[in-house]
């Protein structure tokens, strides 16, 4: 299994970025309801803060696992978390808001993190983002103006590519192991991901209401999402699923 592909996806993904960053007006006035804006800003402050680790210590257990691809691959992502970052903070300045200093539990959270071995935090990796996909594809379809429009496309289409990343590593990290153990990570995540969808629903959910969800239907569409990841990863398959985007939708040029 080698992550050669991926290396080369989170190269050529910076095209596919910057095309979707070119079809949005960033400088559109803020068209939406002080409502609406209200439970937007104070999502978005929480995003921004969420996506913005620099990912050392991950990094670090990479690099001590002995896979240069995937510490290469695993650098492109990280970098892509960080402009994740970047545009939450981008919607705060549109929406005219100013971003939350650190917060003492984002650190105590990454504390927590940097105590577990590289295969438990590549799985709440997948939690975490298996369980904000849907918010962020309501945030590009239904977000309340263009800009928190593209905002949510280029977040969605990124973390798309993202699961099956974390699924491919999952893979390869348990692949000597038997079927009760897989069994057994499966059920400790699925635990995990039960608390972490009831934390963003409580935390997101002016937001979550504000682009068309439902909180309980939020809540187990993303358990959903969570659990057909966390099959993918923990099932019998052990060939790499790679990128889904081709690589040419990858590299074409930006569209005028
Ligand atoms: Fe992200
Ligand atoms: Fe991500």
């Amino acid at each position: 299994m080698s992550f050669d592909q991926w290396v080369t996806y989170f190269r050529r993904n910076r095209g596919r970025q910057e095309r979707i960053e070119a079809g949005v007006d960033w400088d559109a006035s803020c068209s939406m309801t002080e409502n609406e804006r209200a439970a937007l800003v104070r999502s978005f402050q929480r995003f921004e803060l969420g996506e913005s680790g620099e990912g050392h210590e991950l990094l670090r257990k990479a690099a001590r696992a002995g896979d240069p691809e995937y510490l290469e691959a695993l650098k492109g992502l990280v970098v892509e978390e960080q402009r994740h970052s970047a545009l939450f903070g981008r919607g705060l300045r549109h929406m005219g808001a100013s971003s939350l200093p650190a917060h003492w539990s984002d650190g105590a959270f990454t504390a927590l993190r940097h105590a577990l071995g590289l295969r438990t935090e590549i799985g709440l990796f997948l939690v975490a983002e298996t369980v904000a996909l849907g918010y962020f594809r309501g945030l590009a379809e239904h977000g309340p103006d263009e800009v928190i429009r593209g905002i949510g496309e280029r977040i969605v289409t990124d973390e798309v590519e993202h699961v099956r990343f974390q699924i491919d590593r999952l893979r390869l990290g348990f692949a000597g192991s038997t079927s009760i153990a897989r069994f057994a990570a499966r059920g400790a995540l699925s635990v995990v991901a039960a608390g972490a969808a009831t934390v963003l629903v409580v935390d997101h959910r002016a937001a979550l209401r504000a682009v068309g969800f439902s909180l309980y239907g939020y809540w187990s569409d993303g358990l959903r999402t969570f659990a057909r990841a966390a099959s993918a990863a923990f099932g019998k398959e052990s060939r790499m699923l790679g990128p889904s985007l081709p690589a040419d939708s990858v590299l074409q040029a930006p569209s005028r």
